[in-house]
């Protein structure tokens, strides 16, 4: 025999010299949520382990997250105030606005990306305006824009629209470069999918659709020519970063999107992901840490530059990526 794959695997120092796979720590981001009043620190119920903080109880958070070496965390708002035209969003006392604010003031090293999306903040969950029973694009792009805008007034270091509104990168763009911020990256939601992955994010952010789905705006699970047409039409809009969301179940997604991309690629190890791994644990079914360490592995064998995953913390904490 010639060839004996296995002479490269018989210890683990040659198995680590040929590794062909890391993680960067620093690519890792921390997803947060963030809610109004004083002194809550919420367990998720579906999402073990993951917490609901006002404002003062997410600094105390953080103080933790920095110790271990998250370097970047992704906020998303959950108002008391919804309407028909999430006037929370925009509103720069809002909550995300008030919690960028205090983060930046008390972290100023640590990055900070804002969730730019109307679910959390309309009544009806979706994330545009509604008119005959669908969002409305075009209007909807308005709002987005002034959302995103007032997020980096408030001191966001990037935005994430993660709303797949078809042009919403470029209301962005032009909104942000108007108001003063053209050095202030955007990471396109781009190839974004109606996916029951997120049913424990909605619980989380109480953003579920009150009547019908997303699927006007998210992708259809079936199509992968069609994420690669979102993807490139992001990148013509100027995306700073491209997306696919959610990952596990979207992996040849992602390797095809590191393929065409000529800016960095994110994934998104979606709430759904993260809670089937702890529900397991739980079990003692799996070896958690082997198995998150795995999941990470693969979106970066698949060419994933970008992590935002739930894992983030506890994977700087456990030294997983060692
Ligand atoms: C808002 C948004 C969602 C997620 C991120 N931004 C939910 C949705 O589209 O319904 C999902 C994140 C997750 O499941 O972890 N539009």
């Amino acid at each position: 025999m010639l060839f004996r794959p296995r002479r490269l695997r018989r210890n683990e120092v040659i198995r680590n010299m040929i590794a062909e796979t890391a993680v960067n720590p620093d690519s890792l981001v921390y997803p947060m949520f963030v809610v109004e009043g004083e002194g809550v620190k919420e367990e998720i119920p579906s999402m073990p382990n993951q917490f609901r903080f006002s404002v003062d109880e997410l600094l105390k958070e953080l103080e933790s997250c920095v110790a271990v070496g998250v370097k970047s965390i992704l906020l998303f708002g959950i108002p008391n105030y919804k309407d028909e035209i999430a006037s929370s969003a925009y509103d720069e006392n809002g909550i995300v606005q008030r919690a960028v604010r205090a983060v930046k003031a008390k972290f100023p090293n640590l990055y900070v990306i804002t969730d730019v999306c109307l679910c959390e903040y309309m009544s009806h969950g979706h994330c545009g305006i509604v008119n005959d029973g669908d969002v409305d694009n075009d209007p909807t792009l308005e709002l987005l824009a002034k959302t995103a805008v007032s997020q980096v007034a408030a001191g966001a270091d990037m935005v994430a629209p993660s709303d797949m509104m078809d042009g919403h990168i470029t209301a962005l763009r032009e909104a942000l470069d108007a108001a003063g911020f053209a050095n202030t990256p955007i990471m396109g939601y781009s190839a974004k999918f109606a996916s029951a992955f997120y049913g424990p994010f909605r619980d989380a952010a109480d953003s579920a659709p009150h009547f019908g789905n997303r699927k006007t705006y998210q992708m259809d699970v079936r199509n992968g020519r069609e994420a690669l047409h979102e993807v490139e039409l992001d990148l013509e809009e100027g995306a700073d970063i491209v997306m696919v969301k959610p990952g596990l179940a979207f992996l040849d997604v992602l390797r095809e999107t590191a393929e065409i991309s000529n800016v960095p690629v994110a994934v998104y190890n979606v709430s759904g992901e993260y809670s089937m791994v702890k529900a397991a644990a739980k079990m003692g079914w799996i070896d958690e840490n082997a198995i998150i360490r795995e999941n990470l592995i693969a979106f970066r064998r698949a060419g994933a530059d970008i992590i935002i995953t739930y894992h983030a913390k506890e994977v700087l904490e456990k030294g997983l990526l060692k």
